[in-house]
Formats: structure tokens, sequence, C-alpha cells
């Protein structure tokens, strides 16, 4: 997408920006870039509400008081801006800014006030929870893809998009997010799920971190994306180890997100992950990224099944090579 990084692992958006100290961690361990989390329309107007019902219960218990002071009101994304300046200024590495907006208006607006900020690139995180019965899924994409084109026409720094796997045909979405402009995309976001306490009878709400299987999915979308699209392709959920990264490149990618592995095993594991992908180039006698990537991309092998079997048919279940059952 236009930024040069000195090697393809990538912190993704998390928690962790909230720490400088943690950055400067994972600077230290290699990570090339950092992804700071999404900047939440959603969570500002919350905040603005919640400020909102505590002023006004303040207004009928003590009205002088409200005449004496200014007006007082939410700063919207201000605060998040500031931070994210200061991670900016603190690393030296590139940091991308995210985006999850509610209003064409405002992910345009927001999207301008990033780049202000000095991102090295934006992020557009698309997920939202459908609440509406009657919206068709390519509603939805059409009007994501509006936002893109809004905000490719106000920025000037690269925009990818980070997507979900929950799209009946992921294909035709990144095709055509891919031609309203997209420079990169991230495949595939994994999302906040609430969960039961059945004890307690109540919701709760724990992080949901990946496993290390889930990477297989992003092997699979990268590998039939690389080559028919012209934006980079980030592959993100469930890469934990050097290996991983690896993966990710012969099907296609040019760099990965990672996140779950550093909350389970430290930042430093960043080190240990990126002397592995060395050693294994080495090993292999490749000296680039380039030279290996996207060799077993769905285009580049002969087998163009590989990519496409998603059912457990008698012929995969009878050939060792592909079922090898771990008891
Ligand atoms: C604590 C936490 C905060 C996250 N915040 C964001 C966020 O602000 N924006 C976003 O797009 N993804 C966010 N994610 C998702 C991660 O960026 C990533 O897509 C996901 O964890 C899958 O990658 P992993 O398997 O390496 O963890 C967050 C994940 C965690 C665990």
């Amino acid at each position: 997408m236009g930024v040069t990084l000195k090697n393809p692992l990538i912190l993704g958006a998390s928690n962790f920006v909230n720490n400088i100290e943690k950055l400067k961690q994972a600077e230290e361990a290699g990570v090339a870039a950092v992804i700071y989390r999404s900047l939440f329309e959603e969570q500002i107007q919350l905040e603005d509400y919640e400020l909102s019902s505590q002023l006004e219960a303040y207004d009928e218990r003590n009205a002088e008081m409200i005449n004496l002071f200014p007006k007082i009101e939410h700063g919207g994304p201000k605060e998040h801006i500031f931070n994210l300046k200061q991670v900016i200024e603190t690393l030296n590495i590139p940091v991308f800014a995210s985006l999850n907006a509610v209003y064409k208006e405002s992910w345009v607006e927001y999207a301008a006030l990033l780049e202000e900020a000095g991102a090295a690139g934006l992020e557009l995180n698309f997920f939202s929870v459908p609440r509406d019965f009657n919206k068709s899924g390519h509603d939805i994409i059409l009007q994501q893809i509006e936002v893109l084109k809004a905000v490719k026409s106000t920025v000037k720094i690269p925009v990818s998009v980070k997507l979900s796997p929950f799209y009946t045909n992921v294909l035709k979405t990144v095709k055509d997010f891919d031609e309203a402009g997209a420079d990169a995309f991230i495949l595939f976001n994994r999302l906040f799920e609430p969960d039961i306490d059945v004890e307690a009878e109540k919701h709760v709400s724990p992080w949901n971190l990946s496993t290390h299987s889930d990477h297989r999915l992003s092997i699979r979308y990268i590998g039939l994306c690389y080559g028919n699209i012209g934006a980079n392709l980030v592959a993100n959920n469930g890469i934990y180890e050097g290996m991983d990264i690896v993966k990710m490149i012969l099907a296609g990618a040019s760099a990965v997100e990672a996140v779950s592995t550093f909350y389970h095993n430290g930042l430093g594991h960043a080190t240990e992950m990126l002397k592995e992908l060395e050693e294994w180039m080495d090993r292999k006698e490749y000296d680039s990224i380039d030279a290996f990537k996207g060799t077993l991309s769905s285009n580049s092998i002969n087998d163009p099944f590989v990519y496409k079997r998603a059912q457990y048919i008698d012929m995969i279940l009878k050939s060792e090579e592909y079922f090898n059952p771990v008891v």
C-alpha cells in the first residue's frame, strides 16, 4: 500500500496502545509497525450521552453552578487524537490509525483528523452488528463502499479495509472494495462477543482472543485473493508463531497483524517470531519476502481445489495427506 516496513510483523489494533512503555517494548522486540486501536464513534456517542445525563442530573440540583461555570461538552475524538499523536511522536516505526464510525460524514471528518495527527495510513474497521431485520447485506456493503470512496477522496494517506469473514461471498466483497480504491485488505477482523455466566445468570464480556488454528481462514482467502486484486493483503487472526508468518506470505500476504499471541506470550515474543522467519528464509535460501510471496496462492498451484474444499467429502477423508486426525 506504499508504506515500506522493515519486516512483515505488525502489532494489530489492541489495548497495548494504552501503555506507551508496552509499545516501546514492541518496537524493541522488532515489530515493524503498530495499528493504533480504533476510534469508535459509537463510544464517543455513549460517553457524550453519559456526560449529558450526569450534567442534567446536576442541573436540577444546583442551578447556580451551571450559570457560573462554562458549558461542559464532551471532547469528541480529541482525547483519542491527542493520545495517537503522542504514540506517533514516541515511536520510530510507522503508526497506522483505525476508524469505526457510524455516519458517512463522521467517517470522513474523523479520517481527516487521523491523517492530520500523522498516521502513516488508515485502517477502516467496517464491522458493526446488524440490528435491522430489513436491511440486506448488499445494502450494507454498498454503504461501506460509499464510505471508502468518500474517505479516499478526502485523505492522501493509504487506506486499508479490515473485513470480518461474515460476508456470503468474501471474494466479491474484496473485489468491490478493491475497485473502489482500497490500498490493502486485512483478513480478517476478530470481534468482541458476549458470553453468559450460567451460575450468575448474567452476561459477561471476556476478551475474545484467537486460538492458533484460527489463522487457516486467512490462509484460504489470502490464497484465493492473491494475484486477482490490485490491493495488498495483510493476514490477521491466530498468527502466533514465525511459521504462521511464513504460511501467510506463501499464500500471498505482504504482512501480518498479530495481537493475541502477544497477550499470551508477551511482546518480546515478536523477536522469536522474526527469528524463526529469518531462519526459515536462510534455510530455504530466500533473500527477500518477494522471493516466496504468493508461491502457494491459488493462481500459482496446480491443484485448484486446495483452497476451495470446505466439506469433508470422501476424497479428503480417505487421503492421509489431507486428513491426519490428532487424537
Ligand atoms: C483487547 C483487544 C482490543 C482490540 N481492539 C481493536 C480495535 O480497536 N480495532 C480493531 O480493528 N481490532 C481490535 N482488536 C482485534 C485485533 O486487532 C485482531 O483483529 C484480533 O485480535 C485477531 O488477531 P489475533 O488473532 O492476532 O488476536 C482488538 C483485540 C483485542 C484482544
